[in-house]
């Protein structure tokens, strides 16, 4: 047999520390012999959870088996896993200290003769080595989120702030893993029935959060819900909604206040249209569903969240290249161009959102945009640069990453707000054309509250 230890010490409370290590999920993040992980069993990481590894040693690829036998948070978990000729237990032992915790990792590893053992011991003990270290590294105390010199002089250049946006510039970042927790927070998510949402939906359900759906498909909220209980164990709460009506974001965030307000709202849904239409009360569509429900959340939500409280508004670089034009709110003049209305509408709901987070000191009020991501939003929407662009673009975990880790982060909480973009803050403009002074946005705060002050009111009048 052969025995490996290994002592860690981390910067993190205990219980972020027993979790991350023991959900076998994040094993690729620190193990580079593993490959993929799948979960194979029902409901919540605990005692009797299963799990398939494939491992990749050389040019042999290995699967192996593996069982939780005891998990006791926030201090101890063993794990036993078997193969092709090899039996492993991970004993795993938390203690707390004064700066986090230290993280003492037991391995034995049995193979199938003591001389095999002894053959493969320098590369078993090498490679459980590098894991302990990248384990470390997961495991350090979070770093200040910082924009260097080289981030403010590309986002200044804009083409190459803009290359920053592939999965290339998500990998060039080097983002260490998500291990903060969110255990019984309540988090409300809206448009989690596809891409970026329902990818943040995932991540902060394995995490723990208790979460309210928000979508306007039954269905595929059902769907959402019975994958996140398979996944996670996490009981979602379904909140159906269209919320290009306002009539019924309305509804939606009267429902989302019934019980306890959330601790984090993460507004992510949003579209891009083609062509111009308008939403059943008459407001042209993409400033209806990316600006002016938000805000009607938004305005519903923030007074009664708790202090410590988040809002997480998904914006887009978009938005980076489009002025506003405070006389044309609606886009009435002119051709429509659906990127132009989206950029704009997104502006909208950051500059407005800054203002919240001045008004509101008990909250932090973010923006963040996802680079480019493959979902099926874009797909639908922007079918010529899907083409192009595909094998350029980040995956749905990859554009959600910032939302999750603001939700997570004390960063998220400490900076009250920002433009946030791959965990650092980024300016809210790069061209002097999209500036506003204070009195715009005075205007501009006036003319959105008296778009949405008819549905505001009327929860007044109701309440
Ligand atoms: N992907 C990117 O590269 C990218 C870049 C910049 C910004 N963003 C922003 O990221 C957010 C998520 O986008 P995505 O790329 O993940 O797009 P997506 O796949 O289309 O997801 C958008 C979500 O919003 C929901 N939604 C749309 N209209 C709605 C309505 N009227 N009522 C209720 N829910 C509605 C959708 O519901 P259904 O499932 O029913 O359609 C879906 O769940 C959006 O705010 C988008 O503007 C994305």
């Amino acid at each position: 047999m052969i025995v490996l230890e290994h002592r860690i010490a981390a910067g993190r409370p205990a219980r972020e520390c027993l979790w991350y290590a023991a959900d076998f999920r994040n094993l690729p993040q620190w193990d580079t012999s593993v490959t993929a992980v799948e979960k194979m069993t029902e409901g919540a990481v605990g005692s009797g959870a299963r799990f398939e590894l494939r491992t990749r040693n050389g040019m042999r690829e290995q699967l192996l088996h593996y069982e939780i036998l005891r998990f006791s948070p926030p201090f101890a978990a063993t794990l036993r896993g078997e193969g092709d000729g090899v039996t492993v237990v991970d004993e795993i032992r938390v203690e707390a200290t004064d700066g986090g915790c230290t993280l003492h990792w037991r391995v034995e590893i049995r193979l199938r003769s003591t001389w095999l053992e002894t053959l493969a011991r320098p590369w078993i003990q090498r490679n459980v080595q590098r894991a302990a270290r990248a384990l470390e590294r997961a495991l350090r105390a979070p770093e200040p989120a910082r924009l260097g010199f080289g981030g403010h002089l590309a986002d200044r250049l804009v083409l190459p702030g803009a290359a920053r946006f592939t999965r290339q510039g998500f990998q060039a970042a080097r983002l260490a893993p998500i291990v903060e927790r969110a255990d019984g927070q309540h988090i409300v998510i809206t448009g989690a029935t596809s891409g970026l949402g329902e990818a943040a939906a995932i991540a902060l359900a394995r995490r723990g959060a208790r979460l309210s759906i928000v979508g306007r498909d039954g269905q595929r909220l059902r769907a959402l819900v019975k994958h996140l209980r398979v996944d996670s164990g996490c009981r979602a709460r379904i909140v159906e909604a269209d919320l290009l009506d306002l009539e019924q974001a309305t509804q939606a965030g009267q429902q989302l206040l019934q019980d306890d307000p959330p601790e984090v709202l993460i507004n992510n849904a949003g579209a891009l249209f083609a062509e111009r239409d308008e939403s059943p009360q008459g407001f042209e569509r993409a400033l209806a569903i990316n600006a002016l429900a938000p805000l009607l959340l938004m305005d519903t939500l923030g007074p009664a969240m708790p202090s410590g409280g988040r809002i997480i508004n998904v914006v887009s670089g978009g938005m980076y290249l489009t002025p506003l034009r405070l006389d044309d709110l609606q886009y009435r003049r002119g051709r429509y161009d659906g990127a132009t209305a989206y950029g704009r509408a997104k502006r909208i709901l950051t500059v407005l959102g800054m203002r919240r987070a001045r008004a509101w000191p008990h909250l932090a009020v973010h923006a963040m945009h996802p680079g480019w991501a493959d979902t099926p939003g874009v797909r639908r929407s922007l079918p010529a640069f899907h083409r192009v662009m595909r094998p350029l673009l980040r995956d749905a975990e990859q554009g959600a990453d910032t939302a999750v880790w603001l939700a997570l982060s004390a960063a998220g909480a400490e900076s009250r707000h920002g433009v946030w973009f791959d965990r650092a803050p980024h300016p809210i403009d790069v061209l002097p054309s999209t500036r506003l002074r204070s009195p715009q946005i005075d205007a501009l705060d006036g003319q959105l509250s008296t778009l949405i002050g008819p549905w505001l009111s009327s929860q007044g009048a109701a309440a």
